[in-house]
């Protein structure tokens, strides 16, 4: 099967409405999951890594009797996944009119304030975005007001002083700071908001979508709970590879707190959720000597302070895959990517093979594709030498055989 979908645009779909890191391809995702989904059945989904709720999605609009259940860490994915399956309310179209009403008007408005406002967003800019912020909280209806937030997210992206060319906050240069248009703000995001619209009309009726570590989230889970479990991890460590917390933490900053599921600690600093996510932050568990040897010929030739942060993202991808199949009774679909550290490529899809395998899980699949990227050069340099980035993304399919199984 050709999983390649180079002709496939967004943003002729839900997906391309709001802006997410490494998203997966989702009609890619909706064809393999057509092959194991029992549309009949009420089938027992969970992604563990939801992400912006590609393949939760996707699976909710293959079958209506399909039991979803999700996790992320990151409280900007919660606000996406939830808002893509529950869509707006019916009087949508009313509500978009009493919000522009409210800002053609002379409204009174708090200029909103964070730590360092000043340094991601020009004043005139912050302003206008204050203005909106305002308007989005007069909004009585949960569902309209989310959907709002989501579309929002962009502009707080699209108009603050951080360039577009990397999820990392790294400031613009001044001329291009300069010559932001803030005029254009309100109409952008009315276009915006009567464009996404027509998508968010799912009202789907999933069972959980949590805002925790997956690790915890899915300890609690009976063995064989879930049918099938999708998911793309993070493929490193958030600091080196996609920083989804640092991405999200100026759209957190500005929608309001009572939007958010949180649990308290995630506005403390730019780059908490990152540290707190897989691999963010040393643990004391060691990796057994099995797991060393699956790791060793990727990290035997890399730099000692290195190796410690690779470990340490072994260290909780190795207990996500063991959680992961112990709660799986059927298929598990992963989407995976591999990174280079010092110039050795780390092999994560053979690493979770490996795993698999030693567990007895049976092989069903694997497809690959070419990344298309936009915010991460196909080749970047390290002390000079050009090398190549993550370039290609595999997906695995494997299934747990009740006779096949060894010790999880
Ligand atoms: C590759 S992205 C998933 C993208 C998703 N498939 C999509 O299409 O939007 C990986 C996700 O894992 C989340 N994550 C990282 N560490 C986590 C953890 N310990 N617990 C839960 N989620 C975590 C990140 O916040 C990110 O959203």
């Amino acid at each position: 099967m050709d999983i390649s979908y180079q002709e496939y645009n967004k943003k002729s779909d839900i997906h391309g409405t709001v802006l997410y890191p490494a998203t997966m391809i989702a009609p890619a995702q909706k064809d393999i999951l057509l092959q194991y989904v029992d549309t009949q059945m009420g089938t027992k989904i969970i992604d563990p890594f939801y992400g912006s709720g590609t393949s939760l999605y996707e699976v909710a609009n293959i079958s209506r009797k399909v039991q979803i259940y999700g996790c992320d860490i990151n409280p900007f994915a919660k606000l996406i996944t939830q808002t893509k399956l529950d869509g707006t309310s019916k009087n949508i179209n009313n509500s978009i009119n009493q919000l522009i009403k409210r800002l053609n008007s002379d409204m009174n408005f708090e200029i909103h304030h964070f730590e360092n406002i000043e340094k991601w967003y020009r004043q005139d800019v912050i302003k206008t975005l204050s203005k909106i912020r305002a308007a989005i909280n007069l909004e009585k209806d949960n569902l309209d007001r989310k959907f709002f937030w989501v579309i929002f997210s962009n502009l707080v992206r699209k108009f603050s002083n951080t360039r577009s060319s990397t999820y990392k906050l790294h400031m613009k240069p001044s001329d291009k700071i300069d010559n932001i248009n803030s005029e254009k703000i309100e109409e952008h995001y009315i276009k915006s908001l009567q464009e996404g619209k027509k998508f968010y009309c799912n009202n789907y009726n999933y069972k959980e979508l949590a805002k925790n570590d997956s690790i915890q989230y899915l300890d609690v889970f009976n063995d064989d709970f879930f049918d099938i479990l999708i998911t793309s991890p993070p493929y490193g460590d958030n600091h080196t590879t996609v920083p989804y917390g640092q991405f999200s933490s100026l759209v957190l900053f500005w929608i309001n707190a009572d939007d958010l599921d949180l649990e308290g600690w995630e506005l403390e600093n730019y780059s908490i959720i990152d540290s707190k996510s897989l691999g963010g932050h040393l643990r004391n568990k060691a990796l057994t000597e099995e797991e060393y040897k699956i790791v060793e010929p990727y990290i035997s030739n890399i730099n000692e302070d290195k190796v410690k942060k690779v470990k340490s993202f072994m260290r909780d991808y190795f207990d996500f895959l063991y959680q992961a199949i112990r709660i799986t009774s059927g298929h598990l679909i992963l989407t995976l990517g591999n990174r280079t550290v010092d110039k050795i490529l780390i092999d994560l899809t053979r690493i979770t093979k490996d795993v698999f395998n030693i567990k007895g899980l049976e092989f069903i699949n694997e497809y690959s594709r070419e990344i298309q990227r936009k915010r991460t050069p196909r080749v970047i340099k390290v002390d000079n030498t050009e090398i190549s980035s993550m370039n290609n993304e595999y997906v695995i399919v494997y299934k747990k055989t009740k006779d096949r199984l060894k010790v999880y």
